[in-house]
């Protein structure tokens, strides 16, 4: 059957929705309606990840208000993930992924484990309410600070590795990648790149595993400019607390933590960097810290274990410490 204007069939028009409607889940929750939070609802709902995008925040209004406003731009935007706003978990129950953004953000001045312990107990409370209303999520966290808001997250879950996982080394690496393209003047798309570690002053982008389209960054860039983008790339967030004076960045924030909620809804098995619980691996055990890691259908699919260099060995080895340093001051 032809439309009036002419365009398509039904049948054609059906495969269309049905193949549309087998790329996403049913139900993703976004805890927290802030900055980060709704930046990320909308995101997921814009690319249609799930049917249901569902909005937790406590401050009462903010998520149903923020909610009402974003499923008002599905006409225009062309979306047709429902987007509700709540401050309960009776609506979240049931989710398929759960995104954790609840928390106070950095103020100029605060480093991240200043949030410490503020953040655990936010982090805590929300985990335990995923834990019942949603037993079998996968947990995405990005509250600060990150690797131990990770932990805090998956010990309130009781969730296996693969269902908690932080995001962190994608928003580093896309930092560390934009300032690349800029310095060499060649699209964002061509650079390859990984920044391992926690996330905060120690983290580890790896030089020697950056390129171009394939070829070694430092053939295309003398060692000073490298060192001033990883110097500027690990301090890219206070740098943008610096300009906005309250809150912290947030589109970038919220980019990382949708790719990697499409690469688990796609089943896309993509090599993201990203905070992960060691179980040996790099020779680290009981903590999170940013590595490469297979994300697909379940979460985690794999960590992923490379040969770093010397130098690379011993600043995860220091990142590690100052994660462990934070988690000490919680058990403390
Ligand atoms: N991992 C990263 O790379 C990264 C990047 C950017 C921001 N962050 C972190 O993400 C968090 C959110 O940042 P933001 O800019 O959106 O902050 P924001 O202040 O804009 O939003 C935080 C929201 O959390 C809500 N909240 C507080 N307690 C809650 C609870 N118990 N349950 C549900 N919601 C609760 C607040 O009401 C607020 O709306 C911060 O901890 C920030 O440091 C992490």
């Amino acid at each position: 059957m032809q439309w009036p204007d002419g365009s398509g069939n039904l049948t054609e028009l059906a495969s269309i929705h049905l193949s549309r409607l087998e790329g996403m889940v049913n139900k993703i929750t976004v805890v927290g309606a802030g900055n980060v939070g709704a930046t990320t609802a909308q995101r997921i709902a814009e690319k249609e990840l799930a049917r249901q995008v569902v909005m937790v925040d406590v401050a009462e209004g903010i998520p149903q208000g923020k909610a009402l406003d974003q499923w008002q731009s599905a006409p225009i935007e062309g979306f047709d993930s429902r987007v509700t706003g709540t401050n309960g978990y009776d609506e979240t129950a049931g989710s398929d992924i759960v995104v954790i953004t609840a928390g106070i953000a950095r103020k100029p001045g605060m480093s991240r484990d200043d949030l410490l312990k503020t953040n655990a107990g936010i982090v805590r409370s929300v985990s335990e309410q995923v834990r019942t209303s949603s037993p079998d999520a996968i947990v995405i966290v990005v509250s600060n600070p990150l690797d131990v808001m990770c932990h805090v997250a998956k010990e309130a879950t009781g969730f296996p590795r693969e269902r908690v996982i932080g995001m962190a080394g994608v928003l580093d690496t896309a930092r560390y990648r934009a300032f690349l393209a800029e310095a060499m003047d060649v699209s964002v798309r061509d650079i390859q790149a990984m920044v391992l570690g926690g996330h905060g002053d120690t983290m580890v982008p790896l030089i020697s595993y950056t390129a171009v389209s394939g070829i070694p960054v430092t053939q295309l860039l003398d060692r000073t400019t490298l060192d001033a983008i990883v110097d500027r790339t690990r301090n890219g967030g206070a740098e943008i607390v610096k300009h906005l004076k309250t809150g912290s960045a947030f589109y970038a924030p919220s980019a990382g933590a949708v790719q990697m909620v499409e690469a688990i809804v796609l089943d896309q098995r993509r090599i993201l960097p990203c905070a992960a619980y060691l179980e040996g691996e790099y020779g680290e055990s009981g903590i999170f810290l940013g590595v490469p890691c297979k994300l697909g259908r379940g979460g985690l699919q794999k960590v992923i274990e490379v040969e770093l260099t010397a130098e690379e060995r011993a600043s995860l080895a220091q990142s590690a410490e100052a994660v462990r340093e934070p988690m000490r001051a919680l058990a403390g």
